[in-house]
């Protein structure tokens, strides 16, 4: 069996850690070849291993367990620039670095984060769940926003039947380069794949237009209609604009 290894791609350690192969060497003497890559946490070092090893299959005996069929697998929702992996509570500290700026919250309609315990919280309660990622830097492998859907039922939106709806955030540092609707589109091809549902509702406040366009460029169409959202902080009397994407 073969695999092609994909340079600047994002794999998953069966251990759930994450690596970017930067390329396939060659022994100088072996000839054999080594993948280079490079760890997306800690210290973000290099590693080298052979590349049969690299692309083996997880040991079924020592690891009855695993789910993931080899050692390191190709990271479905990744593209360019980005990928998205779930939360884990080791983010705490640099999601509270994030959300603790009231410019982020404020707009999408939660208070800003008050401490490193409050936001791993957050991780706990709200974001390690099938449906919510970290959206990470290849580069760096650092975090810097959230992505995520879920039912639109508790919210103020008019959906129709089972929409779901969607929401996310960036670190400031990191907007108007396109990372979040290259996010979003990473997310909607996932929720196409899923299926189970035709259509996705969302909205943004009148006053967060840079939201509205992130939607825009992902192919949301606004419906014409403006609702309250009153169960969004801040959102009792924001009227917040409404769009749809037939998926
Ligand atoms: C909204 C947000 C997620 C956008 O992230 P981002 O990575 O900067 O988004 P992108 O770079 O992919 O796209 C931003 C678009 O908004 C546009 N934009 C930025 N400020 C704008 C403004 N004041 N008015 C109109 N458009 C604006 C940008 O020009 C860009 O569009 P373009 O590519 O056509 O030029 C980010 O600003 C954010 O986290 N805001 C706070 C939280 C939030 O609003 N979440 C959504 C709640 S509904």
């Amino acid at each position: 069996m073969s695999r092609e290894l994909i340079i600047n791609g994002i794999y998953r350690h069966f251990k759930n850690l994450y690596y970017c192969v930067e390329a396939v060497a060659k022994h100088s003497e072996t000839e054999e070849e080594y993948v280079v890559y490079r760890k997306m946490y800690g210290d973000r070092g290099r590693w080298i291993r052979e590349k049969q090893m690299f692309l083996s299959e997880v040991d079924r005996e020592k690891y009855p367990d695993v789910q993931q069929q080899h050692r390191f697998e190709f990271l479905r929702l990744q593209s360019e620039r980005i990928f998205l992996r779930p939360w884990e509570y080791g983010d705490a500290s640099r999601l509270f670095e994030l959300a603790a700026d009231p410019d982020i919250g404020l707009r999408a309609g939660w208070k800003p984060h008050q401490s490193e315990e409050e936001s791993l919280n957050v991780i706990q309660n709200v974001f390690r769940n099938d449906s919510t990622w970290a959206i990470v830097l290849k580069e760096s492998g650092d975090v810097i926003g959230a992505m995520g859907y879920g039912p639109s039922c508790d919210c103020g939106l008019p959906a129709v039947g089972n929409e779901p709806t969607v929401g996310y955030w960036i670190g400031k540092p990191y907007w108007n380069q396109g990372y979040c609707t290259e996010g979003l589109k990473l997310m909607l091809d996932f929720m196409r794949e899923q299926g189970g549902c035709k259509s996705v509702i969302s909205g943004h406040f009148v006053d967060n237009p840079a939201s509205g366009r992130v939607m825009e460029k992902c192919g949301f169409v606004a419906t014409g209609e403006e609702c309250l959202c009153p169960e969004l902080h801040g959102g009792e009397n924001r009227p917040v604009r409404v769009l749809r994407l037939k998926l």
